[in-house]
């Protein structure tokens, strides 16, 4: 078989053309960084399971009718994904205070926020990535009224999906990153969610203990990411308690 063509190599994904027109291939690496790079290590294993979230996500949100870039899951590793542009925000929706909003406004941690708040990030590693304003988005052309009110109503079902989809699992939403794409349908264009959902872009507390199920047990060396993440696939019902693949349904958390 021909080697496919990388069409785009990131921290922790690789893009691949894809086998029909306007599909891509989507790779999950086992690589975790933070800190715009400067941190950097390989779990094993990881790719496999942020593959798994995000599928399981994804379909999730395509089954009550929130777009995805999302066609199938090809592999341990790989899914099939619509080919969009890509619109160089990052969109992020916070429920309740940690990381750089609790750092900004000196906010403790934990705190919860009186309503979900959305905040956009230029897609810039160069500029690691600086927060901007919708009159940023609108001045620089990045998107449009149109898009940034699309964006915001997809942020906001995308929240209320998550977080009762972790909630039923024991699991507090805190915040998460999205990124948004756009495809046209004939004549149409719509934003749909693209990139991943994972704990690699979500933040996720036990709704018991507090203890952190996601990104930040690397960005603060609390454990192995790995086993962090296996925790959350099971939760979710994506493997079976004892690990592995498997097809069992959500575990009800009492
Ligand atoms: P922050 O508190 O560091 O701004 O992060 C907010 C949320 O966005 C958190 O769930 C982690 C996620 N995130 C990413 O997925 N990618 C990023 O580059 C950043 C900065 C945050």
């Amino acid at each position: 078989m021909a080697r496919r063509r990388l069409v785009y190599e990131g921290k922790a994904k690789i893009l691949y053309e894809g086998p029909e027109p306007d599909t891509l291939i989507q790779h999950f690496k086992d690589d975790a960084t933070a800190g715009n790079g400067e941190k950097h290590a390989i779990f094993d294993g990881k790719g496999v399971l942020n593959n798994r979230i995000s599928e399981h996500v994804m379909l999730g949100l395509n089954a009550i009718g929130v777009p995805t870039h999302f066609i199938k899951r090809l592999n341990m590793r790989e899914q099939l994904i619509r080919a969009v542009e890509m619109i160089p925000v990052e969109i992020v929706v916070r429920n309740v205070a940690a990381g750089s909003l609790s750092k900004r406004l000196g906010i403790e941690e934990g705190t919860p926020l009186p309503r979900p708040i959305i905040e956009f990030y230029f897609k810039d590693d160069k500029l690691g990535d600086p927060m901007v304003t919708e009159e940023h988005i609108l001045a620089f052309n990045w998107a449009t009224q149109q898009d940034m009110d699309d964006m915001i109503a997809l942020a906001l079902r995308v929240n209320d999906f998550l977080s009762g989809l972790f909630l039923g699992v024991g699991i507090r939403l805190v915040d998460f990153k999205i990124e948004a794409g756009r495809v046209w349908e004939d004549d149409f264009q719509r934003i749909v969610v693209a990139d991943e959902i994972s704990p690699d872009s979500c933040r996720l507390w036990d709704v018991k203990t507090g203890k952190k199920l996601d990104k930040d047990v690397f960005r603060r060396d609390l454990g192995d990411l790995a086993d962090t993440y296996t925790e959350v696939a099971t939760r979710l019902g994506i493997l079976p308690a004892g690990g592995g693949a498997g097809e069992s349904g959500p575990k009800l958390v009492h």
